[in-house]
């Protein structure tokens, strides 16, 4: 064996010592998972009880905009608007070894937080296509510690971008993954249903995933997400289609949500959230009471919808913080969607790692003997007590060898007759 991670508690079951198990790892990838393992490995880490979770996984993100806060200005309002404005200036200064740079960094972060799968947007609307070259270059670095998916994304809208459509085909030639879109942002809804057609067939045709941008609105009459549906179930593509954002979802009629919801489960459609995003964007046009913005996640996880959170964006022009930590996300998650019941709030660890590993197709994802050997151990014994403490990640594993390695967090006191050292976990 090359590595044994011994007493690991698991996600999905409840932490105890009878539940721990060691994780024994030879070849990248995992050889047995189960109690007092007798084999030995060249390195061993003892987990004490602590949880080992396959890595997180982010199933919405923009490599190519991310890190460049500041480039050429800061975002002042905040708004969604100045965002893509501040995009629309940045563009043309972009060089790609600035951009592989920044994509670099963010991924060397990924790492450290244990995110080892990331899919990513990458804006084709620039016939250059320089940022499509930098991040399938920077897909080819990372490839040993870290599975880069990329989509190509239309971002000033298939239809309303002069040659986008050819860009998008050119993209997908040199090697983008998954077709992205955009409906909402065309210049009308029959051109957004139009663009959801063109982008599914041209998907369909070459057996590519879809992932769109999908009524990244607060209108309660935008709904993209019903054609994306339809064209996913008249091409056969249940299961290879996601929509992002889904915030209109939010605002719409609650009638209509109740024929939605099963059309949503029948085509085999799943949703990204991104709470951290949506938070802060959406509802900027209203006064008192403000609309949250986040599409229905309870509901839809309830119909059997697979949804996911997104991290989106870490300081780029829409959003100025973030740390490519996931259990930030799902802390968002949690609360905006109020998902504060036992399995609710184990659903929100389930919406940053398995969920989303679904929707990438993460060939060999989880903890089990035959899974690639990826896992990361936290200073937690549970979901939730990850997601309350934003738990540091120990160690970082990826095919077998650790990658990162953060020390616990703990502070010293000076109180007379309290304890010296405490983590903030609750004593058991
Ligand atoms: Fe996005």
């Amino acid at each position: 064996m090359d590595l044994i991670i011994r007493r690991a508690a698991l996600a999905h079951h409840v932490a105890g010592r009878d539940a721990l198990v060691d994780i024994a790892m030879k070849d990248g990838r995992m050889i047995g998972v189960e109690p007092n393992l007798a084999a030995k490995a060249a390195q061993e880490i003892d987990a004490a009880g602590l949880l080992v979770i396959p890595a997180f996984v982010d199933a919405h993100f923009h490599l190519d905009a991310t890190l460049s806060y500041g480039l050429p200005r800061v975002n002042a309002s905040g708004t969604l608007l100045e965002g893509i404005a501040l995009w629309g200036e940045l563009k043309p200064q972009l060089t790609q070894e600035a951009l592989i740079e920044r994509a670099l960094q963010y991924c060397d972060w990924a790492v450290a937080r244990g995110l080892l799968a990331i899919r990513s947007h990458v804006d084709v609307c620039d016939p250059r296509l320089l940022a499509v070259e930098a991040l399938l270059e920077v897909k080819r670095r990372v490839a040993p510690y870290l599975d880069l998916q990329l989509v190509a994304f239309p971002q000033d809208g298939l239809l309303r971008s002069p040659g986008a459509f050819d860009n998008l085909k050119r993209a997908v030639g040199m090697g983008v993954d998954v077709v992205g879109g955009i409906p909402h942002f065309e210049r009308t809804m029959a051109d957004g249903a139009e663009s959801i057609r063109l982008l599914c067939e041209f998907a369909a045709e070459k057996g590519l995933a879809v992932d769109m941008h999908c009524d990244e609105s607060d209108d309660p009459l935008s709904r993209h997400i019903e054609t994306l549906c339809a064209q996913a179930h008249r091409l056969g593509m249940q299961g290879r289609v996601a929509g992002s954002h889904l915030t209109s979802m939010h605002s719409m009629d609650n009638y209509y949500v109740s024929k939605l919801l099963p059309l949503m489960r029948e085509s085999g459609v799943a949703a990204i959230a991104n709470p951290l995003i949506n938070i802060t964007l959406q509802g900027r046009a209203d006064t008192y009471p403000k609309r949250r913005g986040m599409t229905r996640v309870p509901e839809m996880l309830a119909a059997g919808i697979n949804v996911a959170f997104g991290h989106d964006c870490v300081m780029d022009p829409w959003y100025s913080l973030g740390s490519a930590d996931m259990l930030e996300v799902a802390h968002m998650g949690l609360h905006v969607a109020q998902m504060t019941g036992v399995d609710a709030m184990r659903a929100a660890f389930d919406a940053v790692t398995v969920r989303p590993a679904q929707i990438l197709n993460l060939d060999g994802y989880g903890i089990a003997p035959g899974c690639r050997a990826d896992c990361v151990l936290l200073d937690a014994r549970d979901p939730i007590e990850a997601i309350r403490l934003r738990a540091t990640r120990l160690a970082v594993v990826r095919r077998g060898a650790i990658v990162a390695r953060t020390p616990s967090a703990r502070a010293t006191l000076s109180l007379e007759g309290r304890p010296g050292e405490i983590d903030f976990k609750l004593s058991r």
